[in-house]
């Protein structure tokens, strides 16, 4: 059986993700999606780690090859612990590719057996990000297209009380 581990932030889930999802399980047999539960360097998480984890098991609730959890510490160290070998990102724009490069190369150096496979978004989901989603939503946009309905909800109930600056 043919194992992956896309892991990621979710902060939150989008359709971008959902479909590098869903083409990821065109090429593996199971795919384990894995939160991340570090806090983040540079910007807060917007949603805790118990409702990243909700809003993707919600989303992705009826996909039966799938598992979900979330992980602390390093990547190399959590694939380890799965046995996995293969790992899933998605690559939108030429800006992602620095980072998404340098992460490959310390991963690669930190476990040389793992691999990291990319797809390219679909055009339909190439401006969407988490950060842009969260904005939007801050500033009393719609997000219905962008995100599932229970993140939007989320997202609606996160910024309901927040009059924008
Ligand atoms: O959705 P994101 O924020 O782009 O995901 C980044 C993530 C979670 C995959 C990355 O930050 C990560 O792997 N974090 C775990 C800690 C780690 O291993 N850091 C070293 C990466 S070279």
């Amino acid at each position: 059986m043919k194992i992956a581990v896309y892991p990621g932030s979710f902060d939150p889930i989008t359709n971008g993700h959902i479909d590098i999802i869903k083409r990821s399980l065109l090429v593996f047999d199971k795919l384990i999606v894995a939160v991340n539960d570090n806090p983040h360097p540079l910007k807060p998480y917007l949603f805790n780690i118990k409702e990243r984890l909700e809003m993707v098991k919600e989303a992705l609730s009826s996909y039966q090859e799938v598992e979900i959890e979330s992980f602390k510490g390093l990547l190399v160290d959590y694939i380890k612990k799965k046995r996995a070998r293969f790992v899933i990102r998605g690559l939108r724009a030429l800006s992602d590719f620095e980072y998404e490069f340098q992460m490959y190369l310390m991963n690669k150096r930190l476990n040389p057996d793992l691999e990291m496979i990319y797809f390219m978004t679909n055009q339909k989901y190439s401006h969407l990000s988490s950060s842009i989603i969260k904005e939007i939503a801050r500033l009393g946009g719609k997000t219905k297209n962008f995100v599932p309905p229970f993140v939007e909800q989320m997202l609606h109930k996160k910024f309901a009380n927040l009059t924008p600056i």
